[in-house]
């Protein structure tokens, strides 16, 4: 990556950290780990893709994959600019790394419309909160994969926020017709 690409980068993780719609991207080992445990059945839905940090890797294993984000910009890689909340589709597999702050929302949604799996990477810590405890009673886990190192969501060289710090990471499986209890294990 030039130095030119690096300030542009900066420039748009600035602006998507302050425009609150989330700006960070999935580690290539994180989607990598996942696929040395779980392979997906016909087609797949990434449906806030961004740059494509999940959809490259997919794409490089030969699965058939569509890539959606609500963003324009520059970096995204996607192949349709669409609001997932008020998407009218249906897919096999939904695979993504949802923005935290509307994250039930989007694992909801997921559930939804999909006909087989919903993988989503998200902070240890969605698996706590009153909230939720009806959410993943109602619609059980089949897998819960820990990742043991901590994933580092900035790429080295980008200029982090002030109170930057890692956070404890999971992927969250559900198959549809899955009513046991969640399986646990974990991602080195
Ligand atoms: C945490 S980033 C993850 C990007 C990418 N999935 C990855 O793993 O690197 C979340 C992405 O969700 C997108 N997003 C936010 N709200 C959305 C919505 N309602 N519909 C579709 N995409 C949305 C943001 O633009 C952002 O690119």
């Amino acid at each position: 990556m030039t130095e030119w690409e690096k300030i542009q980068w900066n420039q748009i993780a600035w602006r998507k950290r302050n425009d609150g719609i989330d700006f960070y991207q999935t580690p290539e080992r994180c989607v990598e780990k996942l696929l040395e445990k779980i392979q997906f059945l016909w087609n797949i839905l990434e449906p806030c893709s961004w740059a494509g940090a999940i959809s490259k890797i997919l794409e490089k294993k030969w699965y058939s994959i569509i890539s959606q984000d609500i963003r324009t910009d520059d970096w995204v890689y996607w192949t349709k600019w669409i609001n997932f909340l008020e998407c009218n589709c249906v897919f096999d597999n939904i695979v993504t790394n949802p923005p935290y702050f509307i994250a039930k929302e989007i694992v909801q949604k997921s559930l939804d419309i999909s006909k087989d799996k919903v993988c989503m990477f998200l902070k240890l810590s969605f698996l706590e909160s009153i909230d939720r405890y009806k959410f993943f009673k109602d619609t059980p886990l089949k897998y819960v994969f820990v990742f043991s190192k901590r994933p580092q969501l900035y790429p080295e060289w980008i200029e982090k926020p002030k109170n930057w710090w890692t956070i404890a990471y999971a992927r969250y499986i559900r198959e549809k017709w899955y009513e046991w209890s969640p399986m646990i294990d974990w991602i080195r």
